[in-house]
């Protein structure tokens, strides 16, 4: 393993153990939560908004480190952005985050989180569901 993975590794277990933005926010404009039916993880994430800006955004669940700490991740790659902004966001810029080579069931462990935040900013700005989150979304549930 080189350095660099050993790095996102160690990035990755910080943001698993001390997760960004985790809670509940009370009175939250819109909630949004999703499950992973090949391991039963879940998340749920909330957000509130000022106009078309993410306010506040947090989230809970549990589940492995990589679904957890990447929800982690994006809770601060996405605070203060607009719903749109967010709405748009190509999966490449968390994976990136991410860092780490991923298998296709990592993979969706990884995108877990930013799944659940596309379905909370459609349901609360009616923001499209991105199409590369097409094929996935029938392996996630979404609700
Ligand atoms: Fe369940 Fe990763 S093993 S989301």
């Amino acid at each position: 393993m080189s350095e660099l993975d050993n790095l996102y590794r160690e990035v990755i277990l910080d943001h698993y153990k001390n997760p960004r933005g985790h809670g509940v926010i009370e009175g939250a404009d819109v909630e949004a939560e999703g499950m992973n039916p090949l391991c039963g993880d879940e998340v749920s994430i909330f957000v509130s908004f000022d106009g078309d800006k993410i306010e506040d955004v947090k989230f809970r669940g549990r589940g492995c480190a990589i679904s957890q700490a990447a929800t982690s991740m994006l809770m601060e790659m996405v605070k203060g952005r607009t719903a749109q902004e967010v709405a748009a966001l190509d999966r490449e810029e968390l994976l990136e985050e991410v860092g780490i080579p991923l298998t296709p069931i990592r993979l969706k462990c990884a995108l877990l989180g930013l799944g659940v935040l596309k379905l909370a900013l459609h349901k609360g700005k009616g923001t499209p569901l991105p199409n590369e989150w097409a094929g996935l979304a029938e392996d996630l549930e979404l609700r």
